[in-house]
């Protein structure tokens, strides 16, 4: 009986163990829960081809877009768990969406971290024709004109919409939010003048910003942005402390075999080791995680413990879905 019992967990730990010596036979799936051409897609563009590279087969990204990022997210947390599909987001669709929405799956328990790849504040800005000329006069015409400013954001609960709610709380002032399905087709509206400001994540804003096209007023960080050393923090802006960073991770349906976590980790890593990619993120004024927050536990950890801080404040708040 012992040794019946031997072999079978010689035989499971062989079939365990073989999960990843095929794997991928066949293109993984990056799932961007946000339209094309906003933040969580440029990530995702950096990290695919390195991340191909590594694992011998090309990465797509792919969008399942709606709803604050929940459908895109939902769509992994329901995939089979073979490593084919994966889920990469941020501190809005992995923490706070599951604070606002009834969701049908749990973002802590029906997916396995892969990894954290980097992390970027929000910034203040406006259409290039705003009347507002630095933060303090952003803040005085709010003030003067309650609920007439259009600000753009991806849907209740996204980056830039929290962004916003935390900026109207900190200001005590009153704006209109358009949703979108991202950030990208917001940052269109921006540019062509049909909105007024956004609360946007820096990587969607700073290539515009670079070129002239809006106005950024501030970065909602303790020290400036070295990819922006010229646009000034929250703090030296007049708005002490409005201190908001968007970081992002992937994620694998919930019972992925360990040994492929470990194959799709070793990738991510090897992708933000690269000099290009490196190159690429912080030009967009995103902070790749140190090494040691690469790894899938430690972005359990930190999952966690952003859920336990985020979850009773956005509870608290009563932000509602539309
Ligand atoms: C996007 O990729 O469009 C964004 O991450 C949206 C947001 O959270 O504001």
């Amino acid at each position: 009986m012992r040794s019946a019992t031997l072999v079978c967990a010689l035989v499971l730990a062989g079939i365990h163990g073989a999960h990843a010596q095929g794997y991928p036979t066949r293109p993984v799936t990056l799932v961007v829960p946000f339209a094309a051409g906003g933040p969580v897609d440029a990530v995702a563009r950096i990290l695919s081809i390195p991340m191909g590279q590594a694992l011998g087969q090309g990465v797509l990204v792919d969008y399942t877009v709606g709803a604050a990022g929940t459908l895109g997210v939902g769509r992994v947390a329901r995939a089979s768990p073979d490593g084919y599909t994966l889920s990469i987001g941020h501190w809005s669709t992995h923490v706070i969406n599951a604070a606002i929405y009834p969701l049908q799956y749990d973002v802590l328990k029906d997916l396995d971290p892969v990894g954290m790849i980097c992390a970027n504040p929000l910034m203040v800005v406006a259409r290039s024709s705003f009347p507002a000329k630095d933060l303090t006069e952003l803040i005085a015409w709010l003030k003067a004109n309650p609920d007439k400013a259009s600000v753009g954001t991806a849907g209740v609960g996204s980056g830039s919409h929290m962004g916003g709610v935390y900026f109207q709380s900190a200001t005590g002032t009153k704006v209109q939010y358009i949703p979108y399905k991202g950030t990208g087709p917001a940052m269109q509206d921006l540019l062509a003048g049909r909105l007024d400001f956004m609360v946007d994540q820096a990587s969607n804003s700073l290539p515009q910003v670079r070129g002239g096209k809006i106005k950024a007023y501030a970065v909602t960080a303790k020290t400036r942005l070295s990819a922006a050393p010229e646009i000034p923090t929250v703090d030296e802006a007049g708005l002490t402390g409005l201190y908001v960073s968007v970081w992002f991770g992937i994620w694998a349906p919930k019972g992925t075999p360990r040994d492929i976590v470990a194959k799709l980790n070793a990738a991510m890593v090897s992708a933000l080791a690269d000099p290009a990619v490196r190159q690429r993120l912080s030009d967009l004024g995103q902070e790749i995680a140190p090494r040691d927050q690469q790894t899938p536990e430690a972005l359990a950890a930190f999952h966690k413990a952003e859920a336990e801080k985020w979850w009773p404040l956005v509870k608290a708040a009563g932000i509602k879905p539309e």
